[in-house]
């Protein structure tokens, strides 16, 4: 089924011309656990033959690609200099507090990922945190609560 919706994204990739990032990211958004396993990039890999290990350097510059199964959510605190000056520090150990985990971990029930992130280009509101697509800026350790209720509501 899945090897079916990866095809169908491949011949839209095909025609559209979008970059190559792009069908990364719409195949990875078909797997709950947010990674792109081994088969899924085979696939793409033999339908636009490009080699393996080109699809293999690309996914594992870009953050926002995983290689492992990761949760459902995926938080990013950026971690560059602006970001790290601020509350870095207290907001990543409020969230290991809340959720049990520490960077690069995640969460037992599979909910959340806590990632670190380069700069996000947005250092004059540092801190700046990611949840999935969405962006928090000047983000603080009182702010957390509220923005996980977000994700945990669904
Ligand atoms: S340093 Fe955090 S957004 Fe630039």
């Amino acid at each position: 089924m899945r090897n079916e919706e990866i095809k169908q994204l491949i011949e839209d990739y095909k025609k559209t011309g979008e970059p190559l990032l792009t069908l990364l990211h719409q195949v990875q958004d078909l797997y709950p656990e947010n990674y792109l396993p081994a088969e899924a990039l085979k696939l793409v890999s033999n339908e636009l033959k490009i080699p393996i290990s080109s699809l293999y350097s690309t996914v594992s510059f870009y953050s926002m690609f995983s290689l492992k199964p990761r949760g459902k959510h995926i938080i990013r605190v950026c971690s560059s200099p602006p970001c790290k000056l601020e509350e870095y520090d207290s907001l990543v150990e409020a969230l290991g507090e809340k959720l049990h985990i520490g960077v690069g971990e995640t969460t037992k029930d599979k909910q959340f990922t806590l990632e670190e992130q380069s700069c996000l280009g947005l250092c004059s509101l540092a801190l700046v945190m990611m949840v999935d697509d969405d962006i928090y800026k000047n983000v603080n350790v009182a702010q957390l609560p509220e923005i996980l209720d977000t994700y945990t509501e669904e």
